[in-house]
C-alpha cells in the first residue's frame, strides 16, 4: 500500500484559496528587493522567517502588507505568480484560483494594469511549461470602504473578460460583509463570481451575510460556521464550498492545534470542505504540505481524501466540462493506486 504521502501527492487537486502575495518567499523578497532597491526592515532572509510569529490575522496582515512593498514591477508579479506555480506543480495541483489585493499595490502607486498584466503572463506561462490551468479572483480589502472598492472595480473593468470574480479579504472582526453588499451588487452585475473571507476570526453572522447579502457562491475559511447548527444545516444544504486552510489555522491560532482542526468535521456534517494553503510563504506550508499536515493529525482516510479533492474541482470556477475531466482523473487515478 502506497503511503498517505505518496497517495495524496499523486492526486489530482484544485487550489481556491492562495492569495498570490501570501507566496512571496523571503528569498524572493530579497532578491526583489535588490531589484528594485527597496529598502527592508530585516537583515537576512532568517531575520525575515524569525519574524513569522504571529499570535492572531492582524499579527500577520502587518508583515504581509510590509513584504509585498518589494513588488513593482509587472516581471516582479510574473515572477511571483511562476515561482508559486513551480512549486504547486510538485503537489499534484492542476488547477488554481488565485486571489490578488490590488488596492495594497495601487495604494503604493504601483499602476493595476502592472499587476494584473504581470499577473495574467504568470498564468499564462505555467498553464503552457506546466500543464496548471488558472483563474484570477480580485479582493477587496475589507479594512478600506466601500468607496475603495468601487474605485478598483472601476480600474478593474478592462480586465473584467480576464477576472473570475471578486473576493473580500484583511481584517475581518469590525468589518463585516454588509459594509461591501453594494459593491457586490455591482460586480454581480458584471458576471463576476463572488467569494469572500467569513468565519476565519468572525462570527458565524459574518457567514450569514456573506450568503444573504453578498450572494456568494463560496465561503473562504468559514470555521466558525460550526459554532451555528442553523448555518451548517444552511451550508450544507446549498452545497456551499468552504475553502479551509489548516496551516494557516495554525499559523495564525484559530486553532489551537492541528489535532482539534474541524476539518474533519466539517466532512461528517455533510459541508464541502476544500483544503488549501492560504499564504504558503508566511504558514510553512504549500498545497501539499496543507493537505498530508491535516491528514495526518485528524487522520482523514483514502475515501475523505479523495472527497477534498472531488470537492477543488466542483466547488471551483471551471466549467462542467472542465470539472468532469478532473473528476475522471481522480477517478482513474484511485483505480490504479495500490
Ligand atoms: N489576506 C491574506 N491572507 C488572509 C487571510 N487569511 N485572511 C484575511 N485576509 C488575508
Ligand atoms: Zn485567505
Amino acid at each position: 500500500m502506497q503511503d498517505l504521502t505518496a497517495f495524496i501527492r499523486g492526486l489530482p487537486k484544485a487550489e481556491l484559496h492562495l492569495h498570490i502575495e501570501g507566496s512571496l518567499e523571503p528569498e524572493l523578497m530579497f532578491e526583489l528587493a535588490r531589484r528594485n532597491q527597496v529598502d527592508l526592515p530585516f537583515a537576512t532572509v532568517e531575520a525575515v522567517r524569525a519574524a513569522y510569529a504571529f499570535s492572531n490575522l492582524q499579527d500577520f496582515l502587518d508583515i504581509y502588507y510590509q513584504g509585498a512593498r518589494v513588488l513593482l514591477t509587472e516581471a516582479d508579479f510574473q515572477d511571483l505568480a511562476m515561482a508559486y506555480f513551480r512549486r504547486v506543480a510538485q503537489d499534484g495541483c492542476r488547477h488554481v484560483e488565485l486571489f490578488f489585493d490590488p488596492q495594497t499595490h495601487t495604494d503604493r502607486g504601483v499602476p493595476f494594469s502592472v499587476v494584473a498584466d504581470g499577473l495574467l503572463a504568470g498564468m499564462a506561462q505555467a498553464e503552457r511549461e506546466l500543464g496548471i490551468t488558472s483563474k484570477l479572483i480580485l479582493c477587496y480589502l475589507r479594512h478600506l470602504d466601500e468607496d475603495a472598492a468601487f474605485a478598483t472595480l472601476r480600474q478593474a473593468e478592462p480586465y473584467l473578460d480576464r477576472i473570475a470574480g471578486v473576493g473580500l479579504d484583511s481584517s475581518e472582526v469590525g468589518h463585516p460583509p454588509s459594509k461591501f453588499a453594494r459593491v457586490f451588487q455591482a460586480s454581480r452585475e458584471r458576471g463576476l463570481k463572488l467569494v469572500a473571507h467569513a468565519g476565519e476570526e468572525g462570527p458565524p453572522a459574518y457567514v450569514w451575510e456573506a450568503l444573504d447579502l453578498l450572494h456568494v457562491d463560496r465561503i473562504d475559511h468559514g470555521n466558525r460556521s460550526l459554532e451555528d447548527p442553523r448555518l451548517v444545516a444552511r451550508l450544507a444544504k446549498e452545497g456551499m464550498t468552504l475553502t479551509v486552510c489548516p496551516l494557516s489555522n495554525l499559523k495564525l491560532c484559530v486553532v489551537d492545534d492541528l489535532k482539534v482542526h474541524p476539518l474533519k468535521r466539517m466532512l461528517d456534517l455533510g459541508l464541502h470542505a476544500t483544503v488549501n494553503s492560504d499564504d504558503p510563504a508566511y504558514f510553512g506550508g504549500y498545497l501539499g504540505e496543507n493537505w498530508t499536515a491535516a491528514a495526518g493529525a485528524v487522520g482523514l482516510t483514502r475515501e475523505e481524501l479523495v472527497t477534498l479533492a472531488k470537492n477543488s474541482f466542483e466547488g471551483s470556477f471551471l466549467n462542467e466540462g472542465e470539472k468532469a475531466e478532473h473528476l475522471a482523473a481522480i477517478d482513474a487515478y484511485v483505480a490504479q493506486a495500490d
